[in-house]
């Protein structure tokens, strides 16, 4: 068995892959692959619709609160969410804490101004900045929940009065977390929700309409809306891995059992990273992600085998990025616990071995 740590694209629930492969061949017993399925089916159809509905379950959401699936990934969102929120003259307030907050600030700049309110990038993104005032008059204020490359995760969401905006890509239905207080989530699928090649965005009515922008049709998330999110041709495969992975969520008892599950791999894993002499987390304790694990060992010179080490026992996908080096072990939602009792075995095995 391999044990997938991967940052994304990354571990989906072994059915849903059975059921996905199976509806390749046919799908719904049509004879018909669901890659050469029409989307203006019904029976497509009724997945899109199923997938949304799913999802506005399984986050809670409220009636103002619409769920849309489109194409370009996270980074299109970078964009299209200032081109939708933010006139020319007005300033969106930034948490840059990692990467793809700074590339999300970058073409935010491209539409309007931007005051970045705190910033983290001082100790290469290893923290949470803990105080930073919002000005009144910012349209939103934009937070990254949780920053994959780094290992950070906000674990209460900053409150604010202005509109809030989250860039939720690898933790969102992770953890209970008010879902209405955000007045646009979104997020690349390929993490905790699917496939790549789709991403969500969960927006709430009242905050759009109010740009004076004229907003290319793709761009504009009130299209979309109104067409069901199906304004072009969807990515349908990506959304039916989408609806399969939302339904084996709800049958394992929907978000608030998922995290009781996150909760445990990452206290098994921190934990032995914080016993185990060999090794030691990068980031500051109380910021650490229950998604994304990072660590390194004190000597580096044992981290190329302590890699080899793992991998020959069928670990894939725990290299840290080049940015921070290492290790990550990313424990999205389909990775079961036993997993990281596989890992954390490695880890004491091979303290013994090297002292
Ligand atoms: C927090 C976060 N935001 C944005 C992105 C970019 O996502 P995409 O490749 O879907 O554009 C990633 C990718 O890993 C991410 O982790």
């Amino acid at each position: 068995m391999v044990h997938n740590f991967n940052a994304g694209p990354s571990i989906l629930p072994k059915e849903v892959f059975e059921e996905a492969a199976a509806s390749v061949l046919s799908f719904n017993d049509t004879g018909l692959s669901i890659l050469e399925f029409g989307h203006r089916t019904a029976a497509f159809e009724a997945v899109m619709q199923e997938a949304r509905a799913l999802l506005k379950e399984l986050m809670s959401l409220d009636a103002h609160h619409e769920v849309l699936f489109l194409h370009g990934g996270a980074s299109t969102q970078f964009m299209q969410v200032p081109m939708n929120l933010l006139d020319v003259k007005e300033t969106a307030a930034f948490t840059d804490t990692g990467v793809w907050a700074y590339k999300a600030i970058k073409e935010a700049k491209i539409f309007g101004k931007v005051e970045v309110v705190c910033s983290s990038r001082d100790k290469n993104y290893s923290y949470l900045p803990a105080d930073f005032a919002v000005p009144n008059d910012a349209k939103y204020l934009h937070i990254t929940t949780n920053n994959t490359i780094y290992g950070t995760q906000w674990q209460t969401i900053p409150v604010t009065s202005n509109p809030l905006v989250a860039d939720m890509s690898s933790d969102i239905l992770s953890r209970t977390i008010d879902f209405n207080a955000f007045d646009l989530i979104y997020a690349g699928a390929q993490k905790n929700i699917g496939a790549a090649g789709v991403s969500i965005v969960v927006v709430s009515k009242n905050i759009l309409g109010k740009t004076k922008r004229i907003i290319p049709a793709m761009m504009d998330y009130r299209n979309h809306i109104k067409e069901g999110s199906m304004l072009n041709t969807p990515p349908v495969f990506a959304v039916y891995v989408c609806m399969l992975t939302l339904r084996w969520l709800k049958k394992q008892g929907g978000v608030q059992a998922i995290e009781k599950l996150n909760n445990e791999k990452a206290a098994m894993l921190y934990a032995e990273i914080d016993r185990n002499h060999l090794f030691k987390g990068t980031v500051a304790t109380k910021d650490r992600s229950k998604m994304n694990v990072c660590f390194v060992m004190n000597d580096p010179a044992l981290e190329p085998a302590f890699l080899k080490y793992v991998s020959d026992a069928n670990i894939v996908g725990i290299k840290g990025h080049r940015s921070v080096g290492g290790f990550r072990a990313s424990l999205y939602n389909a990775l079961p616990i036993s997993s990281v009792e596989v890992l954390t075995a490695l880890m004491k095995n091979f303290e013994k071995t090297a002292d």
